[in-house]
């Protein structure tokens, strides 16, 4: 691992010691550091995901709703970006997924991410095949461990602090679970709620091969997300960003962590008003739960994109009362590294 670029002038035996935890995640993905930008929908494509490679951790590109061949444009003009390595997101729903699986078979892609659920059949076999190394999310101890045993090269564990999609337990629960029983076997990446080099090293002491990080990335020079939403991460505090709840046990609501804002107001009246429609007949269930899964539709990207940070998506992890400034992804690596640093000196 090249880590010259970190390494303070003096012999530093904390940084050896970063280096040696860090060894197996880093040569796993390819990197120099182990620290994974994970996939962000709208904001994780070409321009973040090369800075973070160039910067010696690990981009991973947002598949999202992307088309085969969007995605085939997307890892083109990435790769005119970084020789380095960089993975791709896939989300496993998505209608096209063995498609998309060709498309990053064809760029030799090294790493591809599964996110959203179970893998469906055939896709774990089609990109081991390609060559490529599978990562997936496991959200608990059972379901790490039937991933083992599936030929998953490695793991994610994300607790319910990180932005966007998340599971109901914390991050610090799931590594004591997971980590003990499963970090020998196969590397284990830890993500949710990670601000500050300080917790990357406790988990790397814990046995995780590496972290993945998303909300300290958006405010990113590199980061294309527009100026409102980044100014938005730089007003919040940690008790701004929400999991969303739900109001009504027959109308389901995936949790996501966001910013609480106009949107996330209007979603809880939603819910009341489609129960209410509900209880007095005037619209089926299907009806009214199609109405709940539609709310957000395009509301990631209207946030991240537009700017519209009042009614759109603002999808933040807790992590987020830790980002003050806008500054390069070079940078944030480097202050991540040395906060690991001093952490393991004391
Ligand atoms: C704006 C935003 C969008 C995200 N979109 C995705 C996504 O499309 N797919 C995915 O697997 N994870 C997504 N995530 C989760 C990140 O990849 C990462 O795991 C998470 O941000 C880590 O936790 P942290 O936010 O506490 O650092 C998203 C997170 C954020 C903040």
């Amino acid at each position: 691992m090249l880590l010259n670029r970190w390494q303070s002038k003096r012999y530093s035996p904390s940084m050896t010691k970063l280096a040696h935890l860090m060894k197996r995640g880093a040569e796993f993905l390819g990197c120099e550091v182990a620290i994974m930008c994970g996939a962000m929908s709208w904001v994780s494509e070409r321009n973040l995901v090369s800075a973070i490679s160039n910067a010696g951790g690990f981009g991973v590109i947002a598949c999202g709703a992307m088309t085969p061949e969007l995605l085939d444009a997307e890892i083109a003009a990435t790769k005119a970006l970084t020789t380095r390595p960089f993975g791709v997101n896939l989300i496993t729903m998505h209608p096209q997924i063995m498609e998309l699986i060709t498309v990053c078979a064809k760029h030799k892609v090294g790493h591809i991410v599964l996110a959203g659920g179970l893998p469906p059949k055939g896709s774990i076999e089609a990109i081991k095949e390609a060559g490529a190394k599978v990562l997936c999310f496991a959200p608990a101890l059972t379901l790490a461990k039937k991933f083992a045993r599936s030929g998953v090269d490695a793991l994610i564990i994300e607790g319910s602090e990180a932005g966007g999609h998340i599971g109901p337990v914390s991050t610090s629960v799931l590594a004591q679970e997971i980590l003990p029983e499963l970090g020998d076997q196969l590397p284990i990446f830890v993500a949710g709620g990670i601000g500050r080099g300080g917790l990357m090293a406790s988990y790397l002491e814990m046995g995780a091969a590496g972290v993945q990080l998303g909300t300290r990335f958006v405010c990113a020079h590199e980061s294309i997300a527009h100026p409102n939403f980044k100014q938005a991460f730089l007003r919040a505090n940690a008790r701004d960003a929400v999991a969303s709840v739900q109001i009504d046990p027959r109308l389901p609501v995936i949790p996501v962590r966001a910013l609480k804002n106009k949107g996330t107001e209007e979603f809880t009246r939603k819910q009341i008003e489609v129960a209410g429609k509900l209880d007095r007949g005037e619209i089926d269930m299907e009806a009214a739960q199609l109405e709940i899964e539609t709310y957000w539709a395009g509301a990631l990207r209207r946030a991240v994109i537009d700017g519209d940070v009042e009614y759109g998506s603002v999808m933040a992890g807790q992590s987020v009362g830790m980002v003050h400034v806008e500054r390069p992804v070079a940078d944030i690596i480097a202050k991540l590294m040395r906060e690991a640093e001093e952490a393991l000196a004391r």
